[in-house]
């Protein structure tokens, strides 16, 4: 009998402490990367519990991977495979502690899926806008714990600009409840801005105060055919002119992402990507109203046409066509899973210079592979591409990975170090990108990182090999 798995089910109650059947929903990726095996799924209800698994983790040595929807893309939320790991669930710690109307805050617990967090919002007036095609699964634990970024960005900022507070259970099983909902506070170091995107390294998120916004009086989306990057990027800086703060979506889609979309979902009517090498997915949202939405967007993508930057154009006439455009859109990533196994990237740099890093690195992976698939789609308002690599037509994705994969990120992930960009914009490390970090951050950034994460978890029993090695 081991003493830690009678310990952790005295904790959580015997039936939350998983060891036997199919583990693979913990176990497995969502990529299917990579397959680990756990000690045990523990699963508390309370950050009491959770404070008590991680003090019985440590006082066993036992290292801890907290998890959330299991959604994350770089091989973080899963064990390892040496069977001694506990996967620390949240999805039992689902409550929405309260709304603060006054305040336009809410208090929430991780383990609440994404969907039901804006559900909440919803409910009591309040808009809350991190929104990403995962939102269904994912939690908001994880992305906090990522810094999720997602379809909102250009307008409201990625998950950290949508927190004012964490409560936190850390390595050494205390729990710190910054949850107080405040705007402003400047007593020393920000613990809130570390927990976030540590990729449960440092602690586990057990609860956030996340800011709500109005409702907006109408919500339009538009869908149009432009001819080259170069042309999307000048329809963005257009769009901020025109629509101002109404602009809280800007997606580019290549032609070949949205052709993997009409060929694995046929029911999906794909507009423009036979005709057009790009497509872009705008949205403005309004407080005056859908009229005065409508006007704004014609008028820009009239002048638009007028320029050249796009070639057709169709706005959403009601809400069922503004969500099947956005459902083309959060297809994508599917879409890419069912062609098989692919190189993801989630790559920024300047929206200036997101051209000429498109021309440029087109062009090293053509001349290096022959036949490449580009799968260039994603949240271009804030100059991050899912600059992603599908193996040639017919190719064996599996041997693609193995004989590509190191070479193709390396030219990727040069150029994006060329243009002055970020290896990574919204997914995080994980374990994926974990030696690659050392040649793209900054020497002194890591080493500071290294520091944070010794003096906070000085037994590297919080998610280790996961962002840095220490
Ligand atoms: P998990 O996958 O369970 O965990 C992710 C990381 O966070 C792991 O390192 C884990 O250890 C840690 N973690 C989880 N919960 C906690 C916690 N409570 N405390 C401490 N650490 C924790 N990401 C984007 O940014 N933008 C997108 O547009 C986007 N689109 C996606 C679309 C699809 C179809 C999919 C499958 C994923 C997408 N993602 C996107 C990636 C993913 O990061 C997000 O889905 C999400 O933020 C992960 O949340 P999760 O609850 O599933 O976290
Ligand atoms: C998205 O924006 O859809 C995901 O972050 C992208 C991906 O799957 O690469
Ligand atoms: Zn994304």
């Amino acid at each position: 009998m081991n003493p830690l798995l009678e310990r952790l089910r005295a904790i959580v109650g015997a039936q939350h402490v998983i060891t036997e059947g199919d583990l693979s929903a913990w176990e497995q990726d969502w990529r299917k990367r990579m397959r680990g095996k756990a000690l045990a799924v523990v699963r508390p209800g309370s950050t009491q519990e959770v404070a008590a698994v991680v003090r019985a983790c440590v006082e066993a040595g036992t290292s801890l991977v907290p998890q959330g929807g299991n959604t994350g893309m770089v091989v973080g939320a899963t064990p390892d495979e040496s069977g001694t790991q506990v996967v620390l669930s949240l999805t039992r710690m689902n409550a929405i502690r309260g709304v603060d109307a006054g305040n336009l805050t809410m208090t929430v617990e991780a383990g609440c899926v994404l969907q039901a967090v804006q559900d909440a919002a919803e409910k009591a007036g309040f808009l809350f806008p991190l929104s990403l095609a995962a939102e269904g699964s994912c939690t908001i634990g994880g992305n906090l714990a990522t810094n999720a970024g997602g379809t909102q960005v250009v307008r409201y900022g990625n998950a950290r600009e949508l927190c004012l507070g964490l409560e936190v259970v850390n390595a050494q099983g205390d729990v710190w409840n910054g949850l107080a909902g405040l705007r402003k506070d400047n007593t020393g170091y920000d613990l809130r801005d570390l927990f976030i995107g540590s990729e449960g390294t440092l602690g586990v998120i057990t609860a956030a105060t996340l800011k709500l916004y109005p409702l907006p009086a109408a919500t339009l989306t538009a869908w149009a055919a432009v001819p080259s990057v170069e042309e999307a990027v000048r329809l963005l800086g257009m769009a901020h002119r025109e629509l101002g703060a109404g602009l809280t979506g800007f997606e580019m889609m290549g032609s070949f992402a949205l052709s993997l979309v009409a060929k694995h979902f046929p029911q999906m009517r794909v507009p423009f990507h036979e005709q057009s090498p790009f497509c872009v997915l705008l949205e403005n949202s309004d407080h005056e109203s859908e009229l005065h939405a409508r006007v704004q967007f014609e008028r820009l993508l009239e002048t638009a046409m007028e320029e050249g930057c796009v070639t057709d154009a169709v706005v959403a006439e009601n809400l069922t066509q503004a969500h099947q455009l956005w459902h083309i859109r959060e297809s994508i990533p599917l879409a890419q899973a069912e062609e098989g196994l692919n190189i993801k990237h989630d790559i920024s740099v300047p929206v200036s210079r997101i051209p000429a890093f498109c021309r440029e690195t087109d062009d090293l992976l053509r001349q290096a592979i022959p036949g490449v698939r580009l799968v260039n789609f994603g949240h271009l308002g804030d100059g991050n591409l899912h600059y992603n690599v599908q193996a040639p037509e017919g190719g064996d994705p599996p041997a693609f990975l193995r004989d590509w994969e190191e070479k193709v990120n390396a030219i990727v992930h040069d150029s994006v170090q060329r243009s002055g960009g970020s290896i990574s914009a919204e997914h995080g490390i994980g374990s994926l990108k974990v030696d690659k970090l050392p040649k793209y951050k900054d020497p002194a950034a890591l080493a500071m990182m290294r520091a944070i994460k010794k003096a906070l978890d000085p037994k590297n029993l919080m998610n280790p090999g996961r962002v840095v090695r220490t």
